[in-house]
């Protein structure tokens, strides 16, 4: 297939790009340019995919069948006090991309996220489960799955949590560099999710479009996609540590206290239980992912 990868400079558009190269014809997009990866001459594009007029330009270039749309405004934080850019990027950048791939009649599969929902469902969300976002960043992206679904029908809208990666600031590494510098840590106990590897999500990304594919049908909705089991940050956490420990007795952290999300006074409110359970996957009868423990033990190493 002729895909686009937007955000490809980004954590999981990185791992995307590595997994899909072999058996597809690539083409990324991102607002940066990266010099980690071969993306060279037509086949990668510097775009800001709030420019509606640049948006087209690019996908009439390219002329993809499918457009995996990574790319965001991510700091949960930062989109509190940049609101308008956070809409302006994840919702309105969206229906950019959402239009060109409508004129275009390529399919479109979204990347969105955990912070759609409010988290007090008390165990893990499927795909039918009512949205209720809390923070600006969650309905951002959920603003960004209304335009999807409404202006499309060959769409997937991934849903997927707490990612980690090899290309981009992610917890599992804050807390390895942490556990070298600091005897004691604090990390909170009160949101529990899915933490997942980010390789994990592209070959499984993979997967349902090959099965699309396979299948002549398209197997288009909504998807939840995360490594399985669920966690506190704080479980997370001593996991963690407790991996790095078989390898490396040089650690200088000695403890690790539970503590309450409300001592970090964070400015976005966070879902207290967003795990995803990968409801429709497993409808399917497909191999479950991994759990988030022997992902991360594949990471560490
Ligand atoms: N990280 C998580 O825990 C998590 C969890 C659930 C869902 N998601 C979703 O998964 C997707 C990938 O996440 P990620 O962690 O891989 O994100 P990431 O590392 O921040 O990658 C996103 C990429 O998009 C680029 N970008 C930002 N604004 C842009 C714009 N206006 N035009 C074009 N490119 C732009 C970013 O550039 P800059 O770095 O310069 O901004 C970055 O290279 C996102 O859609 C995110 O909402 C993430």
């Amino acid at each position: 297939m002729r895909i686009l990868i937007t955000g490809v400079c980004g954590m999981l558009g990185m791992d995307l790009w590595r997994q899909l190269e072999a058996k597809h014809e690539l083409y990324g997009m991102d607002i940066k340019k990266n010099n980690n990866i071969s993306l060279t001459g037509d086949k990668f594009q510097q775009l800001d995919i709030t420019d509606m007029n640049k948006t087209y330009e690019v996908i009439t270039k390219v002329n993809p069948q499918l457009v995996i749309h990574t790319a965001a405004y991510t700091d949960v934080d930062g989109c509190e006090t940049n609101k308008e850019l956070a809409f302006r990027v994840n919702m309105l950048g969206t229906r950019n991309i959402a239009l060109a791939c409508q004129r275009f009649d390529a399919a479109l599969l979204y990347i969105s996220s955990d912070f759609v929902f409010d988290g007090k469902k008390g165990c893990p969300y499927v795909e039918l489960d009512l949205t209720k976002p809390l923070s600006v960043y969650g309905k951002s992206k959920y603003y960004g799955e209304l335009y999807v679904q409404k202006l499309l029908t060959k769409f997937y809208i991934v849903r997927t949590s707490w990612l980690y990666g090899k290309e981009g600031k992610n917890f599992v590494d804050t807390i390895t560099n942490l556990a070298k510098e600091k005897e004691y840590l604090e990390v909170v106990n009160d949101q529990i999710g899915s933490p997942t590897y980010t390789k994990d999500l592209a070959a499984a990304i993979e997967k349902l479009i090959t099965f699309s594919q396979s299948e002549n049908s398209g197997s288009y909705g909504i998807w939840h996609i995360t490594n399985s089991e669920y966690c506190s940050w704080y479980d997370f956490a001593r996991e963690i540590v407790n991996q790095l420990k078989i390898k490396d007795n040089n650690l200088k952290v000695k403890e690790i206290k539970p503590i309450k999300s409300e001592k970090l006074n964070r400015p976005a409110k966070r879902p207290e239980f967003s795990s995803l359970n990968n409801f429709c996957w497993n409808l399917e009868g497909w191999d479950k992912l991994r759990s988030w423990k022997e992902a991360l033990s594949d990471y560490l190493q």
